[in-house]
């Protein structure tokens, strides 16, 4: 490799890393106050922060994305609380010593938290997985793969609690059952 192309390589490295930190400085959100500290609203990005999109709507606070083994991708809307760990990275277990450091597998293992999805306080989640749009992950769950839209999930592993009512549904159902109406009857 030519000194040209190595110091061009370099130049591009320290942009990214820039672009990357500009795009933390951002991600303050408008409601922050002053006396809140900036580490809660500065996320960690362990690998190539050109494997991260995390739309302009969201908000991340300091998750940790960990990128060594596919891309993340958080889409409009969606937040989390704080110290959330998105995880990408893999190793081969079935290396041993030094080997098994470096048995990092680049791509497969992508992991994508759907429009509008709440992801509560100290949340893990574990690539490959997809969050459907719309659901919810319930404080200290460990998520270890895909959650349909509109659900609530909890608890380690995360399992479902509950579905959440699409909003055509609730606008198709009247808000309170008619007096003498037939029909099933919720549970309580
Ligand atoms: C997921 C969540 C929204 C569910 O709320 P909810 O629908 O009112 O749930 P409930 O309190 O009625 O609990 C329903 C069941 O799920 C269980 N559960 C709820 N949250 C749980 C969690 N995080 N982990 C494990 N189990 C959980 C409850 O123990 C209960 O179990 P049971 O039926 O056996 O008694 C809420 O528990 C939560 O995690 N909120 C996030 C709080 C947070 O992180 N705030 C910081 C700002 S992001």
């Amino acid at each position: 490799m030519s000194l040209l192309e190595q110091v061009g390589g370099q130049a591009r490295r320290v942009a990214s890393a820039t672009l990357a930190r500009i795009k933390v400085r951002d991600r303050r959100p408008r409601t922050a106050r002053d006396t809140e500290d900036e580490a809660l609203f500065r996320p960690l990005i362990y690998g190539d922060p050109e494997r991260l999109h995390i739309h302009p709507t969201a908000v991340v606070n300091n998750a940790l994305f960990n990128l060594s083994s596919g891309e993340i991708t958080v889409a409009k809307h969606a937040f989390f609380g704080h110290n959330v760990s998105i995880l990408t990275g893999t190793h081969d277990f079935t290396k041993f010593g030094a080997e098994r450091q470096v048995a990092v597998p680049k791509t497969g293992r992508d992991v994508v938290i759907g429009e509008g999805v709440w992801v509560s306080s100290n949340v893990v989640v574990v690539a490959p997985c997809r969050i459907g749009a719309h659901s919810v992950v319930g404080v200290g769950s460990l998520v270890l793969g895909d959650i349909e839209p509109y659900t609530v999930v909890a608890g380690s592993p995360a399992r479902v609690l509950r579905s959440i009512p699409r909003p055509d549904e609730s606008a198709a159902a009247p808000a309170e059952p008619r007096p003498g109406a037939g029909g099933p009857v919720a549970g309580g």
